[in-house]
């Protein structure tokens, strides 16, 4: 079949119209597409493989844009410089089966055309001809025939469709280890994906919707409001913007735009509703060292943070570029110690920035190995060129946690004598014991040690201050020399 678009040519104006979401959207007085051989399924792939001019592009010209500036636009030609390119490496380098509904072998495997290389937007949306119906979206574009992608991983409950299909395996792992995290645990949470007030965080649907990101895809509407935090929740496949089509940057350090902050920043400060709520999720505010704790009367520790400024430590700061990714995204090659050959490529979806790792070092799903350099690996810690070696960062965590761990103890100590009168939860006033009460939930918080010792140390040293000074005497009395703030001061120092 070959497609005149002379009808369309005629409707421009109506087509902008319906174009609702894309304003962008152009027709051309010409043929968008040579005729697709009957073995490629459907698939159109390029209107011209030079250019690198999609059939769908013609018309969606953002979209061609932002795509044509990302690795998909280049998978064919990282594939031919590759050295071990052969015939089986082809599928997932090309547009066919592989990222969407179609299982049958389609498009480039079936042709081994030139217009089927790289991964192009019918990898995700499926064949632009629909061979069921008269007129396909690409020859007359309706909301009814569109190609929708999938925002799920895999369609239904496997791990086949969508990004998953390509990006699994020995060569990268992606899904594999996203599957094991807490944003891919088909488990997790799941009832707070779709209710009112969690969904814009818990759900991935939610969360596109929070972010005003009004997007059509294939499970959208559906019953089953339970899509976890997939892999185009953080990637945006049309973005060629930010750098690994991310469509918030990891570099921003403001928790609004920045991805991970995004979410991680429900309940950084006391909630005057409920003060007996505890910190949620308080590791954006915290990591930046802004807008986090209750601040103590008088608290002395830096006039500058009392004003509104920060008090953060190294990984908050300017010296950690990508800030939570530089810990909890870091990809390594694992190599076997003896040969030095390669064994895996970690590819950070676990979001675990010390994962438990098995004998040869491959990291695990597991949370509750031994805080050892042996049973863990703290290669983000060294990789990103902070820590000089992987003991020397295990130990200032230790020394920190240590600190933490023991000042959380002497204020819960404290609190526990204070008179229950003062945590009177529903007076719309935050007393001292109620302010002290988050701090030590916040110092609770085991990571706490590490995204910001600086300053955790400062909020309990400040609460123990608050809660003498509110409350005391007290029998039991505090040792004086915990309250002399040694990260803190150290901190000073060299960083
Ligand atoms: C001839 C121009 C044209 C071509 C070619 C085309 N589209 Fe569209 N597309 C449109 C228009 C116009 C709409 C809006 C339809 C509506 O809302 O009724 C649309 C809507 C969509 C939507 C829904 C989002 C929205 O804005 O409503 C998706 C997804 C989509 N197209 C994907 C594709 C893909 C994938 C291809 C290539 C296989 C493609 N389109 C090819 C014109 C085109
Ligand atoms: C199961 C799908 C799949 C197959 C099969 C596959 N690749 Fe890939 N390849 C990918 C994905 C996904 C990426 C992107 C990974 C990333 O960006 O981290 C990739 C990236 C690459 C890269 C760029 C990154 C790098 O490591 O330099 C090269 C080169 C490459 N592949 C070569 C090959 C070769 C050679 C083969 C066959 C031996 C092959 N691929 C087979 C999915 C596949
Ligand atoms: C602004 C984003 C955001 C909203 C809104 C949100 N959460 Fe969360 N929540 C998170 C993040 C991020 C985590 C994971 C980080 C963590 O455990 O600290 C989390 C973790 C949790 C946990 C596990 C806490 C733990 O200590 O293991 C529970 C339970 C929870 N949320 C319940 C809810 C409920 C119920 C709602 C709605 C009333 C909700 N959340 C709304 C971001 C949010
Ligand atoms: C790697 C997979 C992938 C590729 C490649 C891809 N898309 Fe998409 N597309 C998606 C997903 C997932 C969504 C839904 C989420 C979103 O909008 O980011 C989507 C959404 C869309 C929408 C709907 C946007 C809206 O405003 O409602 C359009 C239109 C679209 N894509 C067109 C294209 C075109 C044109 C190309 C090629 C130039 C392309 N896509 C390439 C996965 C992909
Ligand atoms: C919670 C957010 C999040 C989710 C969910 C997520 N990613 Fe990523 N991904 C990132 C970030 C952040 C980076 C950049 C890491 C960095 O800066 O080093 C990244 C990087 C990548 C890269 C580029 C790696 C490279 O070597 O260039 C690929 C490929 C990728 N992700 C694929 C996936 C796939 C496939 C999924 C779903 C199985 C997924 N991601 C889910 C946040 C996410
Ligand atoms: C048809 C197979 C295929 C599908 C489906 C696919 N990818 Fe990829 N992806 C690749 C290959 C191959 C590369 C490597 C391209 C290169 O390095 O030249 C890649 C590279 C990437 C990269 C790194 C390159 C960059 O632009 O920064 C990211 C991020 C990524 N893919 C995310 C996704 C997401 C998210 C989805 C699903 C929405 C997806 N991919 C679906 C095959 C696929
Ligand atoms: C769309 C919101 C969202 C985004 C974006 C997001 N997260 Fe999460 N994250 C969550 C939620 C919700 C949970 C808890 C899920 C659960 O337990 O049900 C979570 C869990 C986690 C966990 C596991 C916590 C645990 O108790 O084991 C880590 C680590 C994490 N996120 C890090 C990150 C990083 C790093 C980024 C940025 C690359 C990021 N997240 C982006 C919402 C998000
Ligand atoms: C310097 C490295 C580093 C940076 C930067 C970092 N983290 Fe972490 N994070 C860790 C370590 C290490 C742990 C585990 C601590 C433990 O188990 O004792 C952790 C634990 C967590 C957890 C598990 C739940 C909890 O709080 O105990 C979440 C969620 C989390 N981080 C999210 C984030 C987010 C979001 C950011 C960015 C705002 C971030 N982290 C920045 C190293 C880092």
């Amino acid at each position: 079949m070959r497609f005149k678009l002379n009808r369309l040519a005629l409707i421009p104006a109506v087509a902008v119209f319906l174009a609702g979401c894309d304003d962008k959207i152009i027709y051309r007085d010409r043929p968008l597409y040579e005729e697709v051989p009957s073995a490629a399924l459907s698939f159109v792939g390029y209107s011209n493989s030079e250019t690198q001019l999609t059939v769908c592009g013609n018309c969606h010209v953002e979209k061609q844009k932002g795509w044509a500036a990302t690795g998909h636009a280049s998978a064919w030609e990282t594939l031919q410089g590759n050295s071990e390119a052969e015939t089986s490496c082809e599928g997932c380098h090309t547009v066919g089966q592989y990222g969407n509904v179609v299982n049958a072998v389609a498009g480039y495997e079936a042709t081994g055309e030139e217009r089927y290389y790289d991964v192009q937007c019918e990898a995700c949306h499926g064949p632009g001809v629909d061979p069921n119906v008269a007129l396909s979206h690409v020859d007359n574009p309706l909301d009814s025939n569109v190609p929708l992608a999938p925002l799920n991983v895999g369609a239904g409950a496997t791990l086949t469709g969508g990004c998953g299909e390509c990006h699994n395996g020995e060569h990268y792992g992606f899904v594999d280890e996203w599957a094991q995290s807490r944003h891919g645990d088909a488990s997790a949470r799941k009832s707070y994906r779709d209710r009112d007030g969690c969904s814009a965080c818990h759900g991935g649907e939610g969360a596109l919707v929070a972010w005003g990101v009004d997007t059509e895809y294939l499970e959208k509407g559906g019953t089953d409001n339970q899509i976890g935090i997939t892999c185009a929740v953080c990637h945006d496949p049309h973005n060629g913007t930010n750098e690994h089509q991310l469509r918030w940057p990891v570099d921003n350090r403001d928790v609004d735009t920045n991805l991970c902050m995004k979410c991680h920043q429900r309940r950084a400060v006391p909630d005057l509703d409920r003060p007996s709520r505890g910190p949620h999720s308080p590791q954006g505010p915290l990591l930046l060292g802004q807008d986090v704790g209750w601040i103590p009367p008088n608290f002395a520790y830096d006039t500058i943070y009392a004003e509104g400024g920060a008090i953060r430590g190294t990984h908050g700061s300017e010296a950690n570029q990508e800030l939570c990714a530089t810990c909890h995204l870091n990809s390594y090659e694992v190599t076997d110690p003896a040969t030095g050959d390669h064994v895996f490529n970690v590819t950070g979806h676990l979001f675990k920035p010390i994962p438990c790792v098995d004998a040869e070092g491959v990291p695990t799903g597991d949370d509750d190995c031994a805080m050892t350099t042996s049973a863990r690996s703290f290669a983000s810690c060294t990789t990103s060129g902070c820590h000089g070696s992987e003991d020397a960062a295990l130990s200032a965590l230790s020394v920190a946690k240590t600190r933490i761990v023991n000042l959380v103890a002497q204020l819960d100590a404290l609190l526990d004598q204070v008179d229950p009168a003062a945590f009177n939860n529903n007076d719309g006033i935050l007393t001292v014991a109620e302010g002290a009460n988050f701090n030590a939930g916040l110092g609770d918080i085991s990571s706490s040690a590490v995204h910001n010792p600086f300053l955790m140390e400062a909020l309990l040293t400040g609460s123990i201050k608050a809660v003498l000074d509110t409350y005391g005497p007290f029998p039991a009395p505090v040792a004086p020399d915990l309250l002399v703030p040694v990260l803190w001061q150290n901190s000073r120092g060299g960083n």
